[in-house]
């Protein structure tokens, strides 16, 4: 199939003459895939009442089918069209940080098809904040499951470039609407049990989320890599970039001078063995590294910009050749828990302490 190529500028999407945004529109209508930039990462997306629809997103990425999809609303009164037992918590949660980067997992109605969901009963929604986003899923009146827009196991997509590498001729059409804004998925909370619990650790914390419902506990497979995580997806090898990643990280008494020594000789020794090496740094560090591609994420207290270079820089690397990576490390609470969460997975939890 040939894939059609286009751009919309976030700030003209309300334009009601879009003509992209219409063939975009007919496309999900008859049951093609679009993928489409959101706040978050690009998504595929493909009409979520339609089984077909969603069969072609699995086939398309490549996707285990017992990995069920996110669906995306325009409007909050659609999230009563496909799910039950919307608890007051979760219309709290949907009136403070919707549209935004908040996935909420409920019981589905029967409409939702099997094979959207992966076979469960329960149902994720979520309302993008883009107004690409916005506008695609209002204009064409449906419904959007979308994943991530990359092939099964590569770093998620953050500008359509990554789409464009992952998907070129397996779908209709790319929407290219400049880069992410946050640059790692959405928070994943599950609303179906007594305690709302994160699957999967995002821009809007456990602290904003306590902020607004009181309390809110983790998947404890978020912290233990042997527990069966309740997000399907969560237990694949993901966001993995093709050469080795390795996680330095300081240990008691260990000085940030004692990790930047450390991941010196790790890639020099790789660098005699004839291996391209490769560092992932922030930027204070950067100019005292020494490999092949020394790739900075940013400064260290910043943590949304450094979850918005991360999927980039792993994807760089793949681009560059790069065998073997080393990484610093990051400070597991608020933000940064979403993006050691990220880290451990792209290194398969190969963690080396100094
Ligand atoms: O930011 C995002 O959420 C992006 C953009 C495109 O919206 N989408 C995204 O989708 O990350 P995907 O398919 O790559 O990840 C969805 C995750 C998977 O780990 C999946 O297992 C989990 O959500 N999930 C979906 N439905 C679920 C359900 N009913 N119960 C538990 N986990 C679910
Ligand atoms: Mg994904």
């Amino acid at each position: 199939m040939d894939t059609r190529y286009v751009t919309i500028d976030p700030a003209q999407a309300g334009r009601e003459d879009c003509e992209e945004l219409r063939e975009a529109s007919r496309i999900l209508q008859a049951g093609g895939l679009v993928a489409f930039p959101t706040e978050t990462v690009y998504g595929l997306g493909g009409n979520a009442l339609d089984a077909d629809a969603s069969r072609k997103i699995y086939a398309a990425k490549g996707r285990p089918s017992d990995n069920p999809l996110i669906i995306h609303i325009a409007e909050t009164e659609q999230v009563k069209e496909i799910a039950v037992h919307i608890t007051e918590k979760a219309e709290q949660l949907m009136d403070v940080f919707w549209p935004g980067p908040l996935t909420l997992i409920f019981r589905k109605k029967e409409l939702v098809p099997d094979s959207t969901t992966g076979g469960l009963k329960t149902v994720a929604v979520r309302m993008p904040s883009h107004p690409v986003a916005y506008e695609l899923i209002s204009r064409s009146g449906i419904m959007i499951a979308a994943p991530s827009a990359n092939s099964s196991g590569r770093p998620s997509p953050t500008c359509a470039a990554h789409v464009r590498e992952d998907l070129d001729g397996k779908i209709d059409m790319l929407i290219d609407g400049g880069a992410c804004k946050y640059g790692i998925e959405s928070t994943i909370v599950d609303m179906t049990g007594e305690v709302p619990t994160i699957l999967r650790p995002g821009y809007i914390t456990k602290e904003m989320l306590e902020e607004v419902i009181g309390p809110v506990a983790y998947d404890e497979a978020l912290s233990d890599p042997s527990a069966p995580p309740k997000a399907p997806g969560m237990k694949y090898t993901h966001y993995a970039p093709k050469g080795e990643l390795t996680i330095v990280e300081a240990g008691d008494g260990a000085s940030e001078q004692d990790v930047i020594c450390r991941i010196n000789q790790l890639a020099e020794e790789r660098r005699q063995q004839g291996y391209r090496t490769g560092i992932l740094a922030t930027a204070k560090n950067a100019v005292y590294y020494r490999a092949d591609e020394v790739l900075t994420l940013g400064e260290r207290e910043d943590e949304w910009m450094i979850s918005a270079n991360l999927y980039r820089c792993l994807r760089d690397f793949d681009e560059r050749g790069v065998e073997y990576i080393y990484s610093e490390s990051f400070r597991s609470e608020g933000l940064g828990r979403a993006i050691m969460n990220r880290l451990l997975k792209a290194a398969g939890h190969r963690v080396l302490l100094v």
